[in-house]
């Protein structure tokens, strides 16, 4: 049972098709839990399902654009004919698109999809999660965040202002929901390398990420599961990070 802290919870993992969504789906399904994995991508899904199932694990996939109204809506009739209940909800899908554009010469079009793509996706799936959370046991919402949102950087206005909304969107829904006993937090991973084709962690050692370690997706697997196994009286509203850097 030690082996498997998230026996019998059933968790779903926005952004689980490759990444960081993806080390985290396959962690939770190893530690015991039932995986519900999301993205658009339906071919990337499928490998992370397969990966699980491979190690022994439970999953499923659904193909959904997060920033859709309409797709989440389907999404979640479609869990809720199979699923009665959630207890984990990780909010992971988002992202950048490689080095943005000075504000001044950014497109309004593009600025906009990266600021839905961090913010619109955990609104619409947060949101769309809680009737299932509520027959959850110990219920949590997990986001994640980035060091971006917590400071400005040339480059990633439309990101750091998606995550610094989804941090504020974090403590929010950690404040209504906590009389009901769902707690929401939200984990900054710093630079994580997710090169499928492989990736040596490294220190930086110039420039604004001076003094970071770029580390491996399985590195964030420990804060992970720390936030997944509290109780509902646990923390709530919070940001764990594992920069090393100021914020
Ligand atoms: N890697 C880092 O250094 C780092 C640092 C700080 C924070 N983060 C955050 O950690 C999360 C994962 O990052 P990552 O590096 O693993 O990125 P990634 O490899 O690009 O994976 C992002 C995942 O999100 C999904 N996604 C993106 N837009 C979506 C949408 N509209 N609807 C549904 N799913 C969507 C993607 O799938 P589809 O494209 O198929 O939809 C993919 O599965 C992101 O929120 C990112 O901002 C990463």
């Amino acid at each position: 049972m030690n082996n498997h802290p998230l026996h019998h919870r059933i968790a779903l993992i926005t952004g689980a098709g490759r990444g960081l969504g993806r080390e985290l789906a396959t962690a939770y399904a190893a530690a015991g839990a039932s995986v519900i994995c999301t993205a658009r991508t339906q071919s990337q899904l499928n490998k992370t399902v397969a990966t699980i199932e491979a190690a022994g694990g439970t999953a499923c996939a659904y193909a959904c654009d997060a920033t859709d109204e309409t797709q989440v809506q389907q999404f979640f009739e479609a869990i809720n004919d199979k699923f009665e209940r959630l207890d984990i909800v990780f909010l992971n899908a988002g992202g950048a698109e490689g080095e943005e554009l000075p504000i001044a010469e950014s497109d309004f079009t593009a600025w906009k999809r990266i600021v839905d793509m961090n913010l619109s996706t955990a609104f619409l799936m947060g949101r769309g999660s809680l009737p299932l959370l509520r027959q959850g046991t110990d219920p949590k919402i997990i986001t994640m965040g980035s060091g971006l949102g917590q400071a400005p950087r040339i480059g990633a206005s439309a990101y750091g202002c998606g995550k610094a909304a989804l941090s504020l969107f974090t403590k929010a829904l950690a404040m209504e929901l906590l009389p009901e006993g769902i707690t929401v937090n939200e984990l900054i991973p710093g630079p994580v390398g997710t090169d499928p084709d492989g990736f040596e962690p490294h220190y930086v050692e110039e420039g604004v990420f001076k003094g970071e370690y770029f580390k491996n997706p399985a590195d964030i697997i420990p804060l992970a599961m720390f936030l997944a196994t509290q109780p509902s009286h646990g923390p709530s509203g919070q940001t764990f990070a594992l920069n090393r850097r100021l914020l």
